[in-house]
């Protein structure tokens, strides 16, 4: 099935809604961002720069190419200002208020059945999301792209209960078309990624809460024992601790089941104020260079 894109309107011009951005202009879609922060089209653009000369440098992309890529990007300082669209990827702040009123302007604003709304959301429900867009509803689904999304494979597609079998087939060929691989997960709280990654990261952080090994050891014997990556605190350095408390919370009340609240120290080191990276400090220190 054909995913009928020739215009994608972002929202967001941060982390995710810039690396969706991006890519979509390099499968050759002409895309639209709107931020509601002044300074962030400026910031977006910069970093999309950058990060396509690193492509070229790598030869994984012809200068012509990236050049051409950056031309189909443009931006809007008003959300009524996102039109001529045939696909909407929503991926500004965690916030179901903010979403949802979103979602209901951008319903009246493609009233056209063929517009499919999409949320980047991490953890908040497709189908709560859907409510705001009332008749549009069947078009409205999940598109979990992941951080940083020009180098991610994945997009975790998820369907509300109310979302359209074609709204489905046309996710999964759009994210295929930016070079992503589509799996499918159903609406619940977590969808899988974070549904399995988040209670690992927590028990890691319980291991070390009942002194069963150091940090250093927790992740070194992830990394060396079970292949992965990085170790599961210094990731959660990286999430951010304040977010792997709130996707926690998410999963508790979501599953409506306690085994997923947060480790006390987790907890307890983010009433400290140490979340991690952005913070200077979290599991581990990252003094500022
Ligand atoms: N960061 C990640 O690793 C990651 C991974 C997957 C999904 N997500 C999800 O993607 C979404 C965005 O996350 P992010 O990390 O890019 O955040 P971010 O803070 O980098 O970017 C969010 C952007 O949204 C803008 N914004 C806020 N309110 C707005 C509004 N009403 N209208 C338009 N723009 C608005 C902000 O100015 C900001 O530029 C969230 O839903 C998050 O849960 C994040």
């Amino acid at each position: 099935m054909s995913h009928g894109v020739k215009t994608l309107g972002v929202l967001g011009a941060g982390q995710m809604g810039g690396g969706i951005a991006q890519v979509a202009a390099v499968a050759g879609i002409t895309v639209k961002v709107f931020d509601a922060f002044p300074g962030a089209a400026a910031k977006c653009a910069g970093v999309h720069k950058k990060s396509l000369g690193k492509f070229v440098e790598k030869a994984k992309i012809s200068q012509a190419d990236a050049d051409a890529a950056l031309a189909r990007i443009s931006y809007v300082d008003a959300v009524e200002k996102l039109t001529g669209c045939d696909w909407i990827v929503e991926a500004v702040v965690e916030d179901v208020k903010v979403k949802k009123d979103l979602f209901g302007k951008l319903a009246a604003m493609y009233p056209d059945e063929k517009v499919v709304l999409a949320s980047n959301t991490s953890s908040i429900s497709i189908t709560d999301i859907a409510t705001a867009a009332g008749a549009g509803a069947h078009r409205v689904i999940g598109m979990h792209f992941f951080n940083p999304v020009p180098l991610m494979q994945l997009v975790e597609v998820i369907p509300g209960l109310q979302t359209s079998p074609e709204v489905i087939d046309r996710t999964v060929a759009l994210a295929t078309a930016m070079g992503k691989t589509p799996l499918k997960a159903q609406d619940r709280a977590g969808f899988v990624s974070n549904r399995v990654l988040m209670p690992m990261i927590n028990e890691a952080f319980y291991a070390w809460m009942e002194g069963v090994a150091e940090p250093e050891a927790i992740d070194g014997i992830m990394k060396l024992g079970c292949n992965f990556p990085m170790g599961p605190l210094v990731l959660a350095d990286f999430i951010g601790l304040d977010t792997c408390v709130n996707i926690m919370n998410v999963l508790a009340d979501g599953l409506n089941n306690d085994r997923y609240r947060a480790c006390p120290l987790l907890k307890q080191l983010v009433t400290a104020g140490r979340l991690g990276v952005k913070s200077g400090r979290g599991v581990y220190a990252y003094p500022a260079k």
